[in-house]
């Protein structure tokens, strides 16, 4: 199968380039707000590990990614930190997590993909387990190379995430421009 986008190194290499200024702190500020600090959770997606390195701070966490290179780098800098290497939609690991987080992750899926994923993160989920995600806000799609941007808005993101979870927090953000980004904190529904 051929590499996707971020499994090529001199992606990864543009991306940490072009991300170097981002300090994650008011996505820091929001996980502290919503998931208690007991909450084991994990990561996926971290590419250049600035959310998990300030998370990690604070929570007990094993870091993620699709990418070998991202993991790989990530791995050989904090070799004390648990890193692995899964996708998104399947994650493949057999313990459980009482929290699930991605910052800008999930809108590079396909949408089918994207409930796929919602369905499998509530089976990795322990009982009361959170979901804590970012989404880029809007419409339609856009694709850079092979990398795919799919934007929501709240009505659609609400009705993937309630058919496992109930929604506690679904709010707008601003990344680069005011609103245009929403986060979504959802606990899993018991059955
Ligand atoms: C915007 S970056 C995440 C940045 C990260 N939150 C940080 O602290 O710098 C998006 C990441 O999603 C990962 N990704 C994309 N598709 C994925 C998938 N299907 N499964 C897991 N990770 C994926 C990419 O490899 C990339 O590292």
């Amino acid at each position: 199968m051929s590499e996707s986008f971020f499994e090529k190194e001199k992606n990864v290499r543009q991306y940490l380039e072009m991300t170097a200024d981002y300090d994650g702190q008011w996505f820091l500020e929001q996980f502290l707000k919503h998931i208690p600090k007991e909450y084991r959770a994990l990561e996926l997606g971290i590419g250049p590990g600035k959310d998990l390195e300030n998370i990690r701070q604070h929570y007990d966490v094993v870091g993620s990614d699709y990418s070998f290179v991202f993991a790989e780098l990530y791995k050989r800098s904090h070799p004390e930190v648990k890193i692995m290497v899964l996708d998104a939609v399947s994650i493949k690991v057999k313990e459980q997590f009482d929290c699930i987080y991605t910052n800008k992750v999930l809108h590079h899926l396909p949408t089918e993909d994207l409930i796929q994923s919602l369905q499998r993160q509530s089976e990795v989920l322990s009982q009361d387990g959170l979901v804590f995600h970012t989404f880029w806000r809007g419409s339609g799609q856009d694709k850079y190379d092979d990398l795919l941007f799919n934007y929501y808005e709240t009505n659609e993101l609400k009705k993937f995430f309630e058919q496992h979870y109930t929604i506690l927090c679904i709010e707008y953000y601003k990344e680069l421009k005011e609103n245009d980004s929403i986060l979504v904190v959802a606990q899993k529904t018991t059955k």
